[in-house]
C-alpha cells in the first residue's frame, strides 16, 4: 500500500473474540452496570467499594483470557514493519503487550496498574484494590485508586498521540465504536493531514461515514488480513 507512518486505534472489538465483553452492549449497560455507575470520579468517591469491586473483578478475568488472531496480527506488523508505527489501544486490559506489541500506548489506562493519589506514583498491579492496600512506595492507606481514565478525566500521552496521527500516512481504527472522545475524533485529525483512513468493525460504527474506507467482520480475520496486505503488498 506504500504507506510508511502508521497509526492504529482499538477499541473493545479487538478484544471481544478473547472473551473480553465490549462496554456498549445490547443493553446499554457494561456488565450489568451503567457507565456513569463505575466508570466515573463522582462514582468513585461516592461508592469507593463498588468502584473497586468491579475493578478487581475484571483484572482478575485477565488470568482467563488470551490473545487473539487480532491481537497476534497487530504484534507481528509491529515486529516487522520497518516505518514509524504508533499501536494507541482504549483498552484497559493486557492483551496487546501479551501478544508481543511494543510501540503501544493505553490512552485510557490499564487494569494492571494502580495509581496512588497520595504521592502520585503508579504500580504493577497483579491483586486487588478493595482491601486498600498500602502504596508500595509512599505507605498512604486508602489512596490506591485503578489506574483507569474514568469519563471527565483527561486520556493519556495524547500530546504524542496528536503528533503521531498528525504525521501518519495511514490511520486504521479497530473496533471501537466511535462514542468516546477524543479518540472519536482522530480519524478527523489523520485525514484533514492527508493520511488514508481505514476502519475495520463488526458494525457500521458512529463514524464510519468519516473513513476513506470501512470493511465489516469480526476483527480476528479483518486484522490478520490487512497486516498480511501491508506486509506482503
Ligand atoms: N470484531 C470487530 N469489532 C467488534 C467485534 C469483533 N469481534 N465485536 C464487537 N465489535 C465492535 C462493536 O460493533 C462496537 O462498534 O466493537 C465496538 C465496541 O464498541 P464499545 O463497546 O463502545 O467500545 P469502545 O469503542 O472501545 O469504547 C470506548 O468507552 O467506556 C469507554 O473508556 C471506555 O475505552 C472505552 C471507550
Amino acid at each position: 500500500m506504500g504507506h510508511s507512518r502508521i497509526v492504529i486505534l482499538t477499541g473493545a472489538g479487538v478484544s471481544a473474540e478473547s472473551g473480553v465483553p465490549t462496554f456498549r452492549g445490547p443493553d446499554g449497560l457494561w456488565e450489568g452496570h451503567r457507565v456513569e455507575d463505575v466508570a466515573t470520579p463522582e462514582a468513585f468517591a461516592r461508592d469507593p467499594r463498588l468502584v473497586q469491586t468491579f475493578y478487581d473483578l475484571r483484572r482478575a478475568a485477565l488470568a482467563k483470557v488470551e490473545p487473539n488472531p487480532a491481537h497476534l496480527a497487530l504484534a507481528r506488523l509491529d515486529a516487522d514493519w520497518p516505518g514509524d508505527l504508533l499501536l494507541v489501544t482504549q483498552n484497559v486490559d493486557d492483551l496487546h503487550e501479551r501478544a508481543g506489541s511494543r510501540r503501544l500506548i493505553h490512552m485510557h489506562g490499564r487494569l494492571k496498574s494502580a495509581w496512588c493519589t497520595a504521592c502520585d506514583t503508579r504500580h504493577g498491579w497483579e491483586g486487588a484494590l478493595l482491601d486498600w492496600p498500602p502504596c508500595p512506595a509512599c505507605g498512604a492507606v486508602g489512596r490506591m485508586r485503578p489506574d483507569i481514565v474514568w469519563f471527565g478525566e483527561m486520556p493519556y500521552d495524547m500530546a504524542r498521540i496528536e503528533r503521531a496521527v498528525m504525521a501518519c500516512d495511514l490511520f486504521v481504527s479497530i473496533g471501537t465504536s466511535g462514542n468516546v472522545y477524543p479518540a472519536a475524533g482522530f480519524v478527523d485529525l489523520a485525514g484533514r493531514a492527508g493520511a488514508r483512513t481505514l476502519e475495520l468493525n463488526l458494525d457500521p460504527s458512529m463514524a464510519s461515514h468519516r473513513f476513506d474506507e470501512s470493511r465489516l467482520g469480526p476483527a480476528g480475520v479483518l486484522v490478520p488480513e490487512l497486516v498480511a496486505q501491508l506486509l506482503d503488498p
